[in-house]
């Protein structure tokens, strides 16, 4: 070969990282003008939503936002609490909207099977997944934690959400065409004392969400949307403004109510943002900030901004 003529190896590698640089540089771009020019907000008029969680705190109140802002969308309501889900879907009927409510433990599989082919035939395709429902564990260091709530904990927040997947994907995929919305919590990008599993199984839905997007990209399934939502503490039952004291209350986050928090978090999913911070910019600029530290000042700010303690009755 002569010299100086690019082997087929090197003009490979030139392409590939060409390729490269231009996906992240249209990325980057896409990403800045986003931050100052939203998306409209899709209609969800067609749409059949399923809200796990859907008797109380932000699951009820995203159902009762979607009925406002959404009417002629189909609401599919699941809860383990089945009076309070009842309630919900009153609350829902006497606006107008087309309700369904289900009582159902997620985190038993065959259960979920069962009641996944009964909205099936009761209601149609679902075809956007809101995983909301989600159980927190005592407060207390990850040894003083029994087997069965290490179990509880992964199995309500983690297990679960594979199982609803597991029902609802395929059809998605079939028609290439959905969404898949999924509350987790700033515990789930790092980690804080008392919170060991909390963190732990919002993590691992990290992880499975960023694996599912992959492989939709290689389906060439690309028109499934999903959304994951970063949420502060709510005021709702499992932590509120009466039991929940920060280490340092000056740097005290506002504990954001349900109904604000159901507002940003729809809002986003009909713009189709994939993350979504709520409450917005401060806890994304943390979030951001955070992976530009070193470990001891991210340590330090995880404890200044760190809960001291909640009192779970
Ligand atoms: C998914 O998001 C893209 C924009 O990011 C949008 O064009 C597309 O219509 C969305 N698909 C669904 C099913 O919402
Ligand atoms: C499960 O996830 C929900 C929603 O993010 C959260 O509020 C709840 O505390 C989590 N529970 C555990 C045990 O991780
Ligand atoms: C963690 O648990 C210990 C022991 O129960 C308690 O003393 C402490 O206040 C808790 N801290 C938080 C952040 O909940």
């Amino acid at each position: 070969m002569a010299m100086g003529t690019p082997s087929y190896s090197n003009l490979r590698l030139l392409t590939d990282f060409l390729y490269l640089i231009s996906g992240v540089t249209c990325a980057y771009f896409e990403y800045c003008y986003r931050f100052f020019v939203k998306p409209q907000m899709k209609t969800l008029s067609q749409e059949i939503i399923l809200v796990t969680g859907a008797g109380t705190g932000l699951g009820k109140a995203m159902c009762v936002y979607l009925a406002q802002s959404s009417p002629k969308a189909t609401l599919v309501c699941w809860d383990i609490n089945g009076p309070e889900n009842e309630v919900t879907v009153k609350t829902l009927h006497c606006m107008g909207v087309q309700a369904f409510g289900y009582e159902i433990d997620i985190c038993e599989p065959a259960a979920v099977v069962k009641c996944a082919d009964q909205v099936k035939k009761d209601v149609g395709d679902v075809t956007v997944i809101i995983n909301n429902a989600g159980f927190l564990h005592r407060t207390e260091p990850f040894l003083n934690l029994s087997p069965v709530e290490i179990e509880k904990s992964i199995n309500v927040n983690f297990t679960s959400q594979c199982w609803i997947l597991r029902q609802f994907l395929p059809q998605m995929v079939a028609k290439n065409s959905g969404h898949v919305v999924t509350i987790n919590s700033c515990q789930g990008k790092t980690g804080c004392n008392n919170f060991s599993l909390f963190s732990a199984s919002n993590s691992a839905v990290n992880g499975l969400i960023h694996s599912l997007k992959s492989e939709m990209r290689r389906e060439s399934a690309n028109n499934i949307n999903f959304t994951t939502v970063f949420a502060g503490f709510l005021n709702t039952n499992m932590v509120s403004n009466k039991n929940i004291c920060f280490r340092y209350p000056s740097f005290q986050p506002r504990i954001l109510e349900p109904d604000e928090a159901a507002m940003e978090i729809v809002d986003a999913f009909r713009r189709n943002e994939e993350y979504v911070f709520v409450p917005k910019r401060t806890s994304e600029c943390l979030s951001l900030l955070s992976h530009l530290l070193p470990p001891k000042a991210k340590a330090v700010i995880n404890d200044i901004f760190g809960v001291q303690s909640v009192n779970i009755s």
